[in-house]
C-alpha cells in the first residue's frame, strides 16, 4: 500500500511512529506492507521517493526541528496539490490544519486525491463538517474509500463503531465531552493551575488545535457535532448554524463555586432529532458530580449514544493526542487494505 502524507505535524508523525513500531504486525497479521512514497509539509518540506521513504529517518529529522529535504529521494518542488496529482499512491492521508470556516486547503486535497483514484483517510474536521455528502458521493463514484475516524474522539472508535456496530439501530441523540483540550484545561483549573498555564500544557501535549481559540471557543466541538449531525442524521447544517459557547467565561471562582454545589463544569456537545429537525449545540454545563460524565477528566472524551434497540451506549476514551489520533488513521488504513 503506497501512502502519501499530506501534513506531517503532530498527527502525521503519530501515525508514522505507529507504522514504524507495528510494521511486523501489519505485515504478518493483516498482510499490509506499507510504502510511503511522498510527504508534503508546508513547514518541514516536501519529498517523494517511488521506492519508499524511510519513515524512521523522517521522524528523526523532524523531531530535532529539522526538515525533510535531505532524505534519500527527491525534493518535491510544488504544492501539496501538485504532489497529489503527480505522485502515484493508493491512499492519501490528509492531516493538515483544520479550518472549519472554509475547510481549506484540506477539501481541495481530498477532492484531488479522490479524483486521482486514491482512497482518503483524514483527521481533518473542516472537510467533513462542511462537505461530507459531496465528498462521500465523489468517493462512491470513483470507487474509493473516504474514512475519517479521527475527526471525532481521535482514535477512540466512534464513527466506525456507529457504522459497524450500531448498524440498524435508530439513533435519537449523541451527547458528551468531545474536546480534549477544554476538558484538560477544566481538570487542571480545578487542581489550582491557571487557565493560561493549563492551555500551554495542552499545547505541549499535542491536544490543542494549531490555533487553540478553536478549542476554547467551542469551535472544535462544534465541528464534531456537525460531523455527527451529517453522518448520523444526514443533516445539512454547517458548523456555525448551531449555537456554540466555549469555556472562556469559566473562571477559577466559578469552578470552586460549582464544586461547593456538588457540580462540575463540562463542555457538552450534543446532536439530536426533534421530529424531522436535527438540532445540535455546544455549551458548558454544570454536571452533577454523581453523573458519569462528571468523572471524565483530562483529555479523555465520552459520549452517550441513545438508541432504540440498545438504549444508551457510552463510549469513553482518549479524545486528543499524537498517538491516539495517529491510531485513528492506522485503523482506517487497516480497514482499507488489511486482509483478515
Ligand atoms: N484539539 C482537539 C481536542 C484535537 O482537543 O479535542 C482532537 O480533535
Amino acid at each position: 500500500m503506497r501512502l502519501l502524507f499530506i501534513g506531517f505535524g503532530t498527527v502525521g508523525q503519530g501515525l508514522a511512529e505507529l507504522l514504524v513500531r507495528k510494521k511486523e504486525l501489519l505485515s504478518n497479521t493483516y498482510g499490509l506492507n506499507i510504502k510511503v512514497v511522498g510527504i508534503a509539509d508546508k513547514i518541514k518540506g516536501s519529498v517523494t521517493n517511488p521506492e519508499g521513504l524511510n519513515l524512521s529517518d523522517a521522524l528523526e529529522k523532524v523531531s530535532g526541528g529539522g526538515n525533510l529535504l535531505d532524505l534519500p529521494g527527491g525534493k518535491f518542488e510544488g504544492e501539496a496539490l501538485d504532489m497529489i496529482q503527480q505522485v502515484e499512491a493508493d491512499v492519501m492521508l490528509e492531516a493538515t490544519y483544520t479550518d472549519i470556516e472554509t475547510g481549506e486547503p484540506a477539501t481541495s486535497h481530498i477532492r484531488k486525491a479522490v479524483e486521482s483514484g486514491m482512497h482518503v483517510v483524514t483527521t481533518n474536521k473542516g472537510p467533513v463538517a462542511l462537505h461530507y455528502k459531496d465528498l462521500k458521493e465523489l468517493a462512491e463514484e470513483k470507487g474509493v474509500r473516504f474514512l475519517f475516524e479521527g475527526t471525532v474522539m481521535s482514535g477512540t472508535p466512534l464513527i466506525n463503531f456507529i457504522r459497524e456496530n450500531l448498524a440498524g439501530c435508530d439513533i435519537q441523540e449523541i451527547k458528551g465531552i468531545l474536546n480534549g483540550t477544554t476538558n484538560y484545561i477544566l481538570t487542571r483549573m480545578e487542581e489550582g493551575i491557571s487557565y493560561e498555564e493549563a492551555l500551554k500544557k495542552a499545547q505541549e501535549l499535542g491536544y490543542a488545535e494549531a490555533v487553540p481559540d478553536a478549542d476554547v471557543l467551542g469551535w472544535d466541538a462544534l465541528a464534531k457535532v456537525t460531523i455527527l449531525a451529517k453522518y448520523v442524521f444526514e443533516a445539512d447544517g454547517k458548523p456555525f448554524d448551531y449555537p456554540c459557547e466555549g469555556i472562556t467565561g469559566i473562571t477559577a471562582g466559578s469552578i470552586t463555586e460549582a464544586k461547593a454545589r456538588n457540580k462540575r463544569f463540562k463542555l457538552i456537545g450534543k446532536v439530536w432529532r426533534e421530529g424531522s429537525i436535527v438540532k445540535a449545540s455546544v455549551a458548558p454545563e454544570e454536571i452533577d458530580l454523581t453523573h458519569p460524565l462528571a468523572s471524565i477528566m483530562g483529555a479523555t472524551n465520552a459520549v452517550t449514544i441513545t438508541t432504540d434497540a440498545l438504549g444508551d451506549v457510552t463510549v469513553v476514551g482518549p479524545g486528543a493526542g499524537k498517538e491516539a489520533t495517529g491510531y485513528s488513521m492506522l485503523v482506517d488504513l487497516i480497514a482499507i487494505g488489511g486482509q483478515k
